[in-house]
């Protein structure tokens, strides 16, 4: 099959060299001329297990960038995979999707074949038909039978995504028509996966279901976390019982300094706002996320019973990714952390193995180090903020120290005088 992929991010060059590992030949369009440079000379711009090797395998045989979308009618079916951020009041700021439906619309002119358009951007309930559909046919001119739709919501991990794509728990496929239905679901033939066939508006919905329902187990792990701190139990033996009820299950019980990255926090602020929208009170929701603007703020407690002034401290922040295995610091748990230290005048020694680059363009003027051990070294105190495997290995590291103040927002050292943020 001829798949054409709008959209060079995370999803989009994912998706698209998966596609071509699958058999396909695939045509990634990418405007952004220096991303898209990078990725035809086989370097996919951001960290992720895999990516570049199947990059570079495919590239220039199967696999082609470009800037321009002069290749999508030649192909069978089109991915769009543009970002969708969250724009005022929560709500995602679709206009990047609707300027991919024109352009694709536009290409697709002169095309006298049937062709399928499938939205994989996360997109509210409604958006798929109510703007790319319309989108799409307005500038394609083309008649409404000679061009299907569908909506096929992407549940990539940010350092997993290769992996994520080949072996995932289920592949939906949302359409209202069943030839286009039927051409995406060729698109993943060759992945063993249940594929679910939903209308369009249940594919959007599920997507924000999942995530804000992943969420919300995160959330009550940590306000679990807090109330058996109080109680001097040990969440991580509570949450291993629970967990093993299988209509629970055990992932997603992590406690700790709260959910970070690209997605949840977005699609909980877009969920919500839908539901204000729709005059529903999303109770649930909202506690959801306050729970988890809560969390970095506890750490912060935690630091100022055992040093009150912080001015002129210098406190060791360990990890700066919003979660291990990516160099992504999208509303990481440590910015909070690192803002409210820098306001108390703290002299912020940070590190990260992945993730220094990112932060020093947001956050400038703190001190960057390259080694753990060098953030350590004098430190009054050191927080924990990020799960990266090389933390659970310190040991002697912490004896630079100046004074023994070890705090962790992510169960992962392994040093018995740490104290843990709820446990
Ligand atoms: C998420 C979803 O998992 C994925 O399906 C979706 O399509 C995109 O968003 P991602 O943001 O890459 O993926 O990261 P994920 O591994 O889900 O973790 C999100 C955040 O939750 C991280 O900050 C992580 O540290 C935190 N987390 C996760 C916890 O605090 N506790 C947990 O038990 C699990």
């Amino acid at each position: 099959m001829r798949i054409s992929v709008i959209g060079g991010g995370y999803v989009g060059l994912v998706s698209a060299v998966c596609f071509a590992q699958l058999g396909h030949t695939v045509e990634l369009i990418e405007i952004d001329i220096d991303r898209a440079s990078s990725i035809s000379q086989g370097s996919p711009q951001i960290y992720e297990k895999s990516l570049e090797a199947l990059l570079s395998k495919h590239l220039e045989k199967s696999f082609h960038v470009s800037t321009a979308y002069d290749a999508i009618p030649d192909t069978d079916i089109s991915f769009i995979c543009v970002g969708t951020p969250e724009g005022d009041n929560g709500d995602p700021d679709l206009s990047i999707v609707q300027s991919a439906c024109q352009s694709l619309g536009r290409s697709l002119r002169d095309k006298d074949s049937y062709h399928v358009v499938v939205v994989k951007s996360t997109v509210p309930p409604g958006a798929t038909e109510g703007l790319v559909v319309p989108t799409v046919l307005k500038h394609s001119q083309r008649a409404g039978d000679e061009t299907g739709f569908c909506m096929n919501p992407e549940f990539l991990r940010e350092g997993r995504a290769v992996e994520d794509f080949m072996h995932p728990d289920r592949i939906i496929i949302g359409s209202n028509d069943s030839r286009a239905g039927d051409r995406a679901e060729s698109a993943y033939r060759g992945i063993e996966a249940p594929i679910i066939r939903t209308g369009i508006k249940s594919a959007e919905m599920i997507k924000y279901a999942s995530n804000a329902f992943l969420a919300t187990k995160i959330s009550f792990a940590n306000e679990m976390g807090n109330l058996c701190k109080r109680l001097d139990i040990d969440v991580y033996e509570v949450m291993k019982g629970v967990g093993m009820d299988h209509r629970i299950s055990p992932h997603f019980l992590n406690a700790g300094a709260g959910f970070g990255g690209s997605c949840f926090p977005k699609d909980l602020s877009a969920l919500i706002a839908l539901a204000q929208s729709l005059g529903e009170e999303p109770l649930i929701l909202r506690s959801v996320q306050n729970v988890n603007e809560r969390q970095p703020a506890r750490i912060l407690e935690l630091l100022q019973k055992k040093i009150v002034r912080l001015e002129g401290k210098r406190i060791a922040v360990l990890g700066l990714a919003f979660k291990n295995d990516t160099d992504d610091i999208r509303e990481s748990r440590s910015i909070p952390v690192i803002m409210k230290l820098k306001e108390k005048g703290a002299n912020i020694a940070a590190y990260d193995p992945k993730a220094t680059g990112s932060m020093r363009k947001l956050i400038p003027d703190i001190e960057y180090c390259s080694t753990a051990a060098d953030a350590l070294r004098g430190a009054d105190a050191c927080l924990v903020m990020t799960e990266w495997p090389e933390f659970s290995l310190l040991d002697e590291e912490f004896d630079l120290m100046k004074n023994r103040v070890i705090i962790e927002g992510r169960n992962i050292l392994s040093c018995q005088d740490k104290e843990g943020i709820c446990w």
